[in-house]
């Protein structure tokens, strides 16, 4: 890697405790800090982060690096895009040419979806465009908006995209492929068309809304295609990142309209749903924005429904979920038109917590007229009651509903101390924050002596001058590496052979393991003996193990005589 010192430069400059505490809750503990790992469905804090050694590591799913593979991998950036993004706050000026972008095999559909991205803006500003434009200022989407969210128009036309395109040498195959054409023809005609962009903000997609005739389709959107997985995307994803990490929430919403409309008022950390379920990617993708999410999804009774399962999901991930209800069947962009900015904020302001909202579905359409609907009411609301850790909250929850209900308190109480008792039993203990220690003696000395080296360059030597040598190839291979480096830069620090390592797969899992196992500050001159005197005597055995194995198939009994001096001359060194 010729860009290696640039990594180091930046790296030394950034404190993995800070930057990773900036999208992870950490908490101290003894030396390491401990926060819930977002590379894995988690609520207990299984990651460490290290700030003696400057490296994260997660004890459930295994993640594992510095500082540039988190950001790389929280979001989902190419290593390119990491070192732009942490040179200025490490006060480092990048030198573009030795810095390059891997390119893929789907740089070419990136590269298409621009294309037609920039074609469907340009339509809308052309004489073509006036009845979209036109459309869009009936409902009060300005200028602002529509250049905001690159919103554009596909033209009234069977292939003009398709022509385009081809014209400039895309093949119809690929066209058809990613979801543009088919047979020549355009997919998209005479809508207005909304970009969808990954979580990297590249455009992946399109979603096409009718505006000047009847369809049965509101709107049409692109195909799953290799680039575009609709469960793992959300909608304004790409934008919204900053505004929701300062906000400290972030707003669901279900369609383009609320997010247009939000976005007109100001209110930008908003994400949109784009009308489906929630999957568990999906959700994921919400948690590395905000612990906090308010859920504002339609008023009307399926926007309520999705509303209960979402939280469910987003709970279930250890997010803080709030309501907002908007009243009338009202979405967020007519409520935003009618009440505004200050309207919508204090909704913002009163939204409840999920469990009062389910509490409060609960209670719909029941009939407390009918013995068998009560019963099965209070039981579900004493089991939701049962699921909040605040013993207050419960005991209020308790107290409403025996008034409601006409019960004793102590009925619902006996009953409640029930499913606490259950909860108990089933609540999982959290998992051991150890890595697991199955190494036989000689691992752990191997481990041992690679650390040793790792942090001063004279056990090298040291390894070295008595002709020690690891058994297994990829441990020599490792020692190969860091011999290397050690020639280039001079010394080594534990998270810049990170990066080295990176392209060298096999070996950074190997890196990965030691580093992590071996929890000492300073090795003492002590320690490092006692592993090579441990790896010593295992290099011996195996000599002595070979030279049996030759001399039980040498003929020769003058040859043979001699392996069995040089078998005795090693015991005497055992
Ligand atoms: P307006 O009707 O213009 O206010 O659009 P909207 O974006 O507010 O749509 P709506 O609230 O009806 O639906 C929410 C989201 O569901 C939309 O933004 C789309 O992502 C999706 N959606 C709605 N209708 C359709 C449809 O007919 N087909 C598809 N594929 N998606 C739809
Ligand atoms: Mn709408």
């Amino acid at each position: 890697m010729n860009n290696q010192s640039i990594f180091n430069e930046i790296r030394e400059k950034i404190d993995i405790v800070d930057l990773i505490g900036e999208y992870v809750p950490l908490v101290q503990k003894g030396r390491n800090f401990f926060g819930v790992c977002p590379f894995h469905n988690d609520t207990n804090p299984s990651m460490s982060v290290s700030r003696d050694k400057q490296i994260y590591k997660c004890f459930s799913c295994g993640a594992s690096g510095n500082i540039f593979t988190f950001i790389r991998d929280y979001e989902h950036m190419d290593m390119k895009d990491v070192l732009e993004l942490l040179a200025p706050r490490a006060g480092v000026t990048l030198n573009t040419t030795n810095i390059q972008r891997k390119t893929t095999k789907y740089d070419k559909f990136y590269e298409i979806y621009n294309l037609t991205n920039k074609f469907y803006q340009n339509n809308i500003n052309t004489k073509d465009g006036m009845a979209a434009k036109e459309y869009l200022k009936n409902r009060q989407i300005s200028e602002e908006v529509i250049k905001e969210f690159e919103i554009g128009l596909s033209l009234d036309s069977m292939d003009s995209l398709t022509k385009v395109l081809t014209k400039k040498g895309y093949d119809i195959l690929t066209l058809d492929k990613i979801g543009l054409s088919s047979n020549n023809h355009d997919l998209f005609i005479n809508r207005i068309m909304v970009p969808i962009h990954d979580i990297s903000g590249r455009v992946v997609a399109f979603s096409g809304r009718i505006y000047n005739k009847k369809s049965d389709h509101k709107y049409v959107n692109t195909k799953e295609t290799e680039i575009f997985r609709k469960g793992t995307i959300l909608y304004n994803y790409h934008r919204c990142k900053e505004t929701a990490r300062r906000s400290k929430y972030v707003i669901v919403m279900e369609g383009y309209m609320d997010v247009f409309r939000a976005a007109s008022v100001d209110i930008k950390n908003v994400v949109a749903i784009m009308g489906t379920a929630l999957t568990i990617e999906q959700a994921n993708l919400i948690k590395k924005l905000s612990n906090n999410v308010y859920l504002c999804l339609d008023g009307d009774a399926p926007g309520q429904k999705a509303m209960l399962s979402i939280g469910e999901e987003l709970e279930k991930n250890g997010l803080n979920v709030k309501i907002i209800t908007l009243t009338n069947n009202e979405d967020p962009d007519t409520y935003i038109l009618k009440y505004g900015k200050e309207g919508f904020e204090d909704q913002v302001e009163k939204a409840i917590s999920f469990s009062d909202f389910k509490l409060q579905s609960l209670k719909k359409g029941v009939n407390f007229a009918s013995d068998l609907e009560l019963s099965n009411y209070v039981n579900s609301v004493i089991r939701e009651a049962s699921s909040i850790e605040d013993e207050i909250r419960r005991e209020i929850i308790l107290k409403k509903l025996a008034l409601e209900t006409n019960l004793s308190y102590n009925t619902l109480e006996k009953r409640l101390n029930e499913y606490l008792e259950k909860r108990q039993t089933k609540n999982v203990v959290i998992k051991e924050l150890k890595p697991n220690n199955k190494l036989s003696k000689y691992e752990k000395a191997v481990y041992g002596m690679i650390y040793a080296i790792l942090t001063d360059y004279k056990y090298f030597k040291k390894f070295q001058d008595e002709s020690l040598y690891f058994v297994d190839q990829k441990t020599r291979y490792l020692l190969m590496e860091i011999e290397y480096y050690y020639k280039k830069f001079g010394n080594i620090e534990i998270p810049d052979f990170y990066t080295y390592l990176l392209e060298k797969g096999e070996l950074l899992e190997l890196y990965n393991n030691i580093i992590n196992y071996v929890d000492i500050n300073n090795i003492s001159e002590e320690a490092v003996n006692d592993f090579m005197s441990v790896i010593r005597s295992y290099n011996l055995r195996l000599e002595i193990n070979r030279l049996t194995e030759m001399m039980k198939k040498q003929t020769n009994d003058l040859e043979k005589a001699k392996i069995a001096e040089r078998i005795k001359a090693l015991r005497i060194g055992e």
